[in-house]
């Protein structure tokens, strides 16, 4: 049973400035959702309980968007407007945070999620990448895969040529009815080993830890999730998942306005 999940948001959010100088990525409405909502609510229907979000110094507003706010219901009460409270309801889910002191990667974010989750399985969801599941969340997609054989799984999508520089590729072999991890190229800038890109939806097993422990900077200066993902294939399986739904990186203009259109005509 995967319980628990981490959500890393303490990126600069760099490739949407200026907006960014303000508003972290992560709430960007989609409708009249932040992105990062529509990322827990995909949790909970996976059965995700608890939560840990990853935040950094300029993401206080995450925190607020996730907390109480009496003055607001009490307005709403006093207007005798009470259908508008289902809009705040806050999610049934339970969420701690934590600071990442220094911007030093997405490995890191999640090496510092080490003592929340323990010696348990966990997921990691990005949440600049909107994935509506086809029949299942994303993520459901991914653990109902982690239940077959008790290793770490990664979502897979595939994407266009032109972008494939701009994510986690995977190289995988076709073994019976899985997809077996080979090797991940973090941003290629060469020919990439497929067009099938890892797009911000994990599950894996403890033993992440131990090799993000031994992580150095390297692609961008930062700890990559993806070196220790890679030392990890040298000693266990993993295997890759390619997630049924549509898929929206919110960094890029075309697929946030996509995400938007989704959710419109959904
Ligand atoms: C990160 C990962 C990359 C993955 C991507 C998905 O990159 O390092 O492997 O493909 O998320 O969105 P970032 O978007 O933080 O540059």
């Amino acid at each position: 049973m995967i319980k628990k999940a981490i959500i890393p948001a303490a990126g600069y959010g760099t490739r949407c400035l200026p907006i960014t100088k303000v508003i972290p990525k992560e709430l960007f409405p989609i409708g009249m959702k932040p992105a990062i909502h529509y990322v827990i609510d995909e949790a909970i229907e996976a059965g995700i309980e608890e939560v840990l979000i990853v935040v950094s110094r300029s993401k206080n507003m995450i925190t607020d968007y996730f907390d109480r706010s009496i003055e607001l219901e009490t307005l709403i009460e006093q207007k005798k407007k009470h259908q508008l409270l289902e809009k705040i309801k806050l999610p049934d889910i339970r969420i701690q945070y934590t600071r990442q002191s220094y911007p030093l990667g997405l490995g890191d974010a999640v090496r510092i999620g080490e003592s929340f989750v323990g010696n348990e399985p966990f997921a990691v969801l990005l949440p600049d990448e909107m994935i509506f599941g086809k029949d299942r969340a994303a993520l459901t997609q991914l653990i109902s895969e982690y239940n077959s054989h008790k290793k770490s799984v990664l979502g897979l999508y595939e994407v266009k040529q032109q972008y494939l520089s701009n994510y986690g590729v995977v190289e995988s072999m076709q073994v019976e009815s899985k997809l077996l991890i080979q090797s991940i190229v973090e941003k290629p800038k060469k020919t990439p080993p497929s067009n099938f890109a890892v797009i911000g939806r994990y599950v894996f097993t403890p033993l992440l830890f131990s090799y993000l422990a031994k992580s150095s900077e390297s692609v961008d200066g930062e700890i990559q999730l993806t070196d220790a993902i890679n030392e990890m294939l040298k000693k266990d399986k993993c295997y890759g998942v390619k997630i049924e739904g549509s898929r929206f990186d919110i960094s890029r203009l075309d697929e946030y306005i996509g995400a938007n259109q989704f959710v419109l005509k959904s």
